[in-house]
């Protein structure tokens, strides 16, 4: 069994305990959380230990490897002591809201040997991979143009939004990373367009923007469009297309339910869409735990790494900066 400790039960942090807890092959070593009464409610659902401090976690020899599921700030700080610790670590995404700070981490954690994976966890949706399956095995033949459409359901707290770096660095960075695992192959250039269509008011004092289009191309041509809205009134809007000059592949978007009706008054009509990341990417979200727990017990590569993370941020950094000039921006003018 892979002893795993949690760094951070707060939303995403308790499913990721409850979801080692549920592994045949992991065990939840543990739960720490500044917030006593986080940590003391997951460690009481799940029987675990509670940790009394982050070092206590890294300084256990009863831990094999840490989740690190705490505010973003936090990431790079724990990295580094994850890899001083040597404790195989699965870090969720952003590292950090500055490509500065990833840097100097990168910096910090150079050469070691010590697995740091990333939690993009859209990576392991069997929808979407399915794509990425499809153009390994030339199914549409030579990959010409893929579309991400990635809509949240409703608009989140005033305060998420205004802590969350923006939408580039925070909601964007999911399909920037889908973007690169989909057509295999580094963007050069970004050009992106945002405007404040939902909440014009709260977009305005965070200067963010809540309805973001971008295209990415590639030294051989590839397009990639982004498509993102902070509210689909329908709900949790997550579809990928790639396009080839043999065919096309689609990982469409999922239904609490698979009946179809048709009456007079509509045709197709299905159950809502499963409501937002934990529902619809859980089979994804358990997925991940599996290739973590790979990586810790048998040496398997690590599918998505610190590395990724990097490439990610670098893209929101190019939009963000391409949407205040108004230009198409080469990533070599972040990187
Ligand atoms: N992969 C995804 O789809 C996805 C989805 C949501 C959130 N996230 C990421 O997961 C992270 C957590 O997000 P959340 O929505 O669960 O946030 P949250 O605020 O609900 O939980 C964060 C928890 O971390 C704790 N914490 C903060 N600093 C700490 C420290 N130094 N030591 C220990 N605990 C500390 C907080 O007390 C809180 O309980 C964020 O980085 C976020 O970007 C990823």
């Amino acid at each position: 069994m892979v002893r795993i400790a949690v760094l951070g039960c707060g939303r995403i942090g308790r499913m990721h305990a409850e979801n080692i807890a549920a592994h045949p092959r992991a065990e939840l070593a543990g739960v720490f959380d500044v917030v006593d009464a986080a940590a003391s409610s997951v460690a009481a659902t799940l029987n675990a230990t509670k940790f009394a401090s982050a070092a206590e976690v890294f300084g256990s020899p009863e831990v094999d490897a840490v989740l690190i599921a705490t505010s973003t700030p936090t990431h790079a700080d724990f990295i580094e002591e994850a890899v001083a610790a040597g404790k195989p670590t699965l870090c969720e995404k952003p590292i950090d809201l500055s490509l500065a700070r990833v840097a100097a981490c990168a910096d910090a954690i150079k050469g070691t040997t010590v697995p740091i994976m990333l939690g993009f966890v859209r990576r392991f949706d069997k929808g979407h991979s399915g794509v990425r399956q499809a153009i390994e095995a030339g199914q549409i033949g030579e990959l010409h143009q893929v579309t991400i459409t990635s809509r949240d359901p409703g608009m989140a707290p005033d305060a998420y939004i205004e802590t969350s770096g923006g939408i580039f660095r925070d909601m964007t960075i999911h399909d920037f990373d889908m973007a690169r695992f989909i057509v295999g192959e580094e963007f050069k250039t970004v050009n992106a367009v945002g405007a404040r269509l939902v909440d014009p008011v709260l977009m305005e004092r965070c200067d963010d923007y809540d309805t973001v289009t971008v295209v990415l191309t590639t030294a051989s041509g590839k397009q990639c469009v982004i498509s993102n809205s902070r509210r689909a009134v329908y709900g949790y809007d997550q579809r990928v297309e790639a396009f080839g000059s043999e065919g096309m592949a689609i990982s469409e978007n999922q239904s609490d339910g698979n009946t179809r009706l048709y009456a007079a008054a509509y045709t197709d009509q299905k159950a809502p869409l499963l409501n937002f990341f934990i529902e619809r990417y859980a089979q994804a979200f358990s997925s991940e735990i599996d290739a973590f727990v790979e990586v810790v017990e048998k040496g398997a590569p690590v599918p998505v790494g610190f590395h990724d993370g990097q490439k990610a941020l670098a893209l929101a950094e190019a939009a963000i900066l391409s949407v205040r000039e108004g230009r198409p921006i080469a990533l070599s003018e972040v990187e």
